[in-house]
């Protein structure tokens, strides 16, 4: 039985595919159309997904939008004739969507299985968005039976959840509802901090160490009332999502000393001491509602998806904490993902699809579920194009590329199948020495074209990540954050003397610089050989030659830019950048053996700035 889901029209369309219950592939359509988090119906993602598995044009046996389009207008409306006349703008903006899209999905859904020569099934599923990011998160972990807790902004009026996962079904328990929401709550400080909403609030927890938390109780006392389950309501004095066309109002821009900050302007301690209030205060919720999932399912197991599970720190604390044995959290834990849990949900619910767990092993095969290149069309498409290469043997390829890192350079990684989620997890990376002081620096100015107060994360061998961080649970999809090791730790920098950001940043505070961040912390891959073999064989060469098994890992595009999908996406990215070397699959290339590139404008313009 073939089930294809689908997300769209909001951020990050995707399209999954799971056969007789198997995860064949799943993508989100911006790696296709190279443009970031791309909300159009996922045509592109849709063909590559049908064509890996192999579909035929009557093969598809069932369709599973992964939420409820008339429901979610239902709430549109209600809020409206709840504030108006206030929020007729951001009504009439919302509404041409709507009348031409939205509420036409099974249409829409149709027209592009046409396109791909496919006949639309008569089985087409909603699911709830709250019961598509559980089925993400629980029915491919490695558990029988788990807690599921989800949290995100909004789906239909659900904006977080706690369930109950045993076996191949799924009950939600409990759930919290629009307005009140932890992910707008810290949407709203990702907007006033000056960052761009969906997309920016992976920086404002990055800049969180930088700060103090000296607004905390302003946010409790006055934003929200939270209760000991997690469970808050908050107060809509200070929000303008209801009405308006900004997340907050001037009556929040008082209790914060001044206005929004706008953005790309200079962050000042003012938004570090925001981030770190508004990150403690995540936190805390996170804590009490991880709490509240143990006490009614009384389970040892907890499953994690929606937009908030991204916050890989908040996620470092439950783990820290151990208010669970286990922890597992969806890769792709925001909206792309609901295409995933969504055709779950239906092959276990709804067709009583049976599920085995051998507690171990997750479902998701490292989250390398996009597209791959066979290397015959590689080859085909470096001698058409004239680029020179060398061809590298299977068993020397890490030691290759390992000493090509011990010596300073930056090597783009190309390799396999294209990762599902907003990680990079190898495949789809840029790589460097984490030892080197002078790395991040290089990386960000060069490489990224950023000046990012952000470090990079690391990829370590699984089995010595306890020698490099206080780390003792997997963390495969780089969704913890974790204390460096004390040893490693070079104490007593400046610390909270630095003004400048990117001399603050670049100091080193380990022996394992570029990955560490201010606070001391770091944003953990572990990287075990039967997940990744290729990608392991460099890290384990580069341990061999080094005594470091830890590399720098940052996602293979520059600002902006959606990560690469294939090679000549890959081959841009390297010419434009000053990348060292570029590896496809087994093929090496040197940026110093490459004819000139040249390009008609300045490409930067091409990507709007994330
Ligand atoms: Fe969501």
């Amino acid at each position: 039985m073939n089930i294809l889901g689908i997300s769209a029209f909001y951020h990050d369309s995707a399209a999954a595919l799971i056969c007789d219950g198997e995860i064949i592939a799943a993508a989100q359509e911006e790696r296709f159309t190279r443009i970031k988090h791309d909300h159009n119906f996922p045509v592109n993602a849709v063909k590559y997904c049908l064509a890996e598995g192999g579909v035929g044009k009557s093969d598809l046996d069932a369709v599973v939008f992964y939420d409820k389009p008339i429901t979610k207008f239902a709430r549109i409306m209600e809020t409206y004739f709840s504030v108006a006349p206030k929020g007729l703008r951001s009504f009439m903006m919302a509404m041409p969507i709507w009348i031409r899209k939205k509420l036409w999905i099974p249409m829409e859904i149709e027209k592009s299985l046409l396109k791909c020569g496919i006949d639309m099934p008569e089985d087409i599923y909603f699911p709830e968005h709250h019961e598509s990011h559980a089925a993400s998160a629980f029915f491919p972990s490695p558990f029988e039976s788990a807690a599921v807790l989800t949290v995100d902004g909004v789906g239909e009026w659900s904006t977080s959840s706690i369930g109950h996962g045993k076996g191949n079904k799924l009950e939600i328990l409990s759930e919290m509802h629009f307005p009140h929401s932890l992910g707008l709550l810290y949407s709203a400080f990702t907007y006033f901090t000056g960052f761009r909403v969906n997309s920016g609030e992976y920086k404002l927890m990055g800049l969180a160490p930088y700060g103090e938390s000296i607004y905390v109780d302003v946010i409790k006392d006055n934003l929200l009332d939270l209760r000991d389950d997690g469970s808050f309501r908050l107060n809509m004095d200070y929000f303008a999502y209801l009405d308006g066309l900004v997340m907050t109002n001037d009556k929040f821009a008082a209790l914060f000393d001044g206005p929004a900050r706008s953005a790309e302007s200079e962050i000042t301690k003012r938004e570090m001491d925001i981030a770190k209030s508004i990150q403690v205060v995540t936190e805390e919720i996170v804590l009490k509602m991880a709490r509240h999932a143990k006490e009614i399912t009384g389970e040892k197991n907890l499953c994690m998806a929606g937009g908030v599970a991204l916050n890989c720190v908040a996620n470092g604390c439950i783990v820290q904490e151990k208010i669970f044995d286990n922890v597992w959290i969806q890769p792709a834990a925001g909206d792309a993902g609901g295409a995933l849990g969504a055709a779950l949900l239906i092959w276990h619910m709804v067709k009583d699809g049976p599920r085995d767990s051998d507690g171990l092993h997750d479902k998701v095969s490292g989250s390398y579920l996009g597209p791959d290149f066979k290397a015959d069309d590689i080859q085909e498409y470096l001698d058409n194009k004239g680029y020179a290469y060398q061809n590298m043997p299977a068993d020397s390829r890490g030691a290759i590329i390992a000493k090509i890192l011990d010596d300073q350079n930056v090597v783009g990684h190309f390799a396999g199948r294209m990762e599902f989620g907003p990680r990079a997890l190898g495949n789809r990376s840029i790589l460097g020495d984490a030892r080197s002081p002078q790395m991040q620096s290089i990386m960000n100015l060069k490489i990224k074209y950023r000046e990012s107060f952000r470090p990079f994360a690391p990829s370590c061998l699984a089995e010595k990540a306890s020698d490099f961080f206080e780390l003792d649970a997997p963390s495969p999809y780089m969704l913890l954050v974790a204390p460096v090791k004390k040893s490693r730790c070079i104490q007593g920098q400046s610390d909270r003397d630095a003004t400048v950001l990117k001399d603050w940043i670049n100091e080193a505070r380990s022996d394992v610089p570029a990955i560490t961040h201010v606070d001391y912390s770091a944003r953990v891959q572990t990287v075990s050989p039967d997940t990744n073999r290729p990608y392991y064989d460099i890290i384990k060469a580069f341990d061999e030659r080094t005594g470091f098994g830890i590399i720098i890992n940052t996602s293979f595009n520059v600002r902006g830019e959606p990560i690469v999908c294939t090679p000549e996406d890959a081959y841009r990215c390297f010419m434009r950048t000053e990348m060292d070397y570029l590896v496809l699959g087994d093929f090496l290339l040197a940026k110093t053996e490459q004819p000139e590139w040249k390009e008609e404008g300045d490409w930067r313009g091409e990507f709007v700035l994330d």
